[in-house]
């Protein structure tokens, strides 16, 4: 299906007006001419697109939703499964499973994570959304519900990413939202890009650019071979075209828990020389002066932490 036919025939041509090509940028933008990303087709997709999906909480920003609905829905060939990876109720979730479905290939959504929450997540991001306030922690049950238009093609694996695993079926799309500790993005890496499509998976990196989580930008430089960076979305993802997914002896050679600061910091200097000519050299600072400003950490919320004093 060709981007067009998702957009309403209504894609956003190129512009000479320079407010609007600004304003384009800031939604984001293409970082590589390979035909399928250049000109950020997934920002042209109508919200009609998203039918129920609209209605499921979620912490994705607007462009990060048509993104995750692009690439089910357009981009994807059905050359394996959409992973979701911190899924919280299942918003970025219900917005794969309902590209999936309108692309018509057969391929399952699975939904990672813990399915918990504390009262303040819950004040923060259900109950502004319209979900009546609930007792206890266990999001499990809420998340069924929400998901309950796509209960033929979403599997939920509840637990520590740490400890689910995976299938081992191949992965087409893997969104990441939860390598909030540099020992997570390891596990991930390990247990789920080996089973990615060389040539044919994206990776979405959901805090590439969170700068309260440098390793991330560390792991996908150290890897740097394996993956070609294809889209930024603000806010914080970048997205990964797959070269050669990478082995296990491969993931092995380029942890990122066991580095200490200095490490760190050269390896995103590497990053910010990859990333500067892309247009995202500023951000790949912030990250490498975060890491200035709480040094040792590798948890995302000692970040916070060192943020607010
Ligand atoms: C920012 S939220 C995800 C938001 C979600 N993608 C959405 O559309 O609203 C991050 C999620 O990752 C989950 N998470 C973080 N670390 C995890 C881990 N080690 N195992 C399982 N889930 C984890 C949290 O429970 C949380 O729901």
């Amino acid at each position: 299906m060709a981007a067009d036919d998702a957009t309403g025939g209504k894609a956003e041509r190129g512009t000479r007006d320079p407010a609007r090509g600004a304003r384009q940028r800031e939604r984001g933008f293409a970082l590589s001419d390979r035909p399928d990303f250049a000109g950020a087709p997934w920002q042209a997709v109508r919200w009609r697109r998203f039918g129920p999906s609209r209605k499921v909480p979620t912490m994705l920003s607007r462009e990060e939703r048509r993104l995750y609905w692009w690439l089910t829905g357009v981009w994807a060939k059905g050359r394996g499964a959409a992973v979701d990876l911190g899924c919280f109720v299942g918003g970025s979730t219900a917005r794969l499973a309902q590209g999936a479905a309108h692309a018509g290939h057969g391929r399952t959504v699975h939904a990672f994570d813990r399915f918990t929450a504390d009262d303040r997540a819950k004040a923060a991001v259900l109950y502004p959304a319209g979900i009546a306030p609930f007792a206890g922690d266990d999001l499990l049950p809420l998340a069924r519900t929400l998901l309950a238009p796509w209960a033929d093609r979403v599997v939920l694996h509840p637990g520590p990413i740490e400890e689910t695993g995976w299938t081992g079926e191949p992965i087409e799309v893997l969104a990441i939202d939860a390598a909030k500790t540099a020992a997570t993005a390891d596990a991930i890496a390990r247990d789920f890009f080996p089973h990615l499509v060389s040539g044919g998976s994206v990776v979405v990196q959901q805090d590439f650019l969170h700068d309260a989580q440098p390793w991330i930008a560390v792991q996908m430089e150290r890897l740097a071979r394996h993956f070609e960076p294809v889209a930024f979305v603000p806010r914080d993802s970048v997205v990964f075209l797959t070269r050669s997914a990478p082995t296990r002896a491969d993931i092995a050679a380029a942890p990122v828990a066991g580095l200490d600061d200095a490490a760190l910091a050269h390896w995103l200097g590497r990053a910010e020389e990859r990333f500067a000519p892309l247009g995202l050299g500023p951000r790949i600072r912030a990250l490498a002066a975060a890491l200035d400003r709480a040094p040792g950490a590798r948890a995302a919320w000692r970040f916070r932490t060192a943020r607010t004093g």
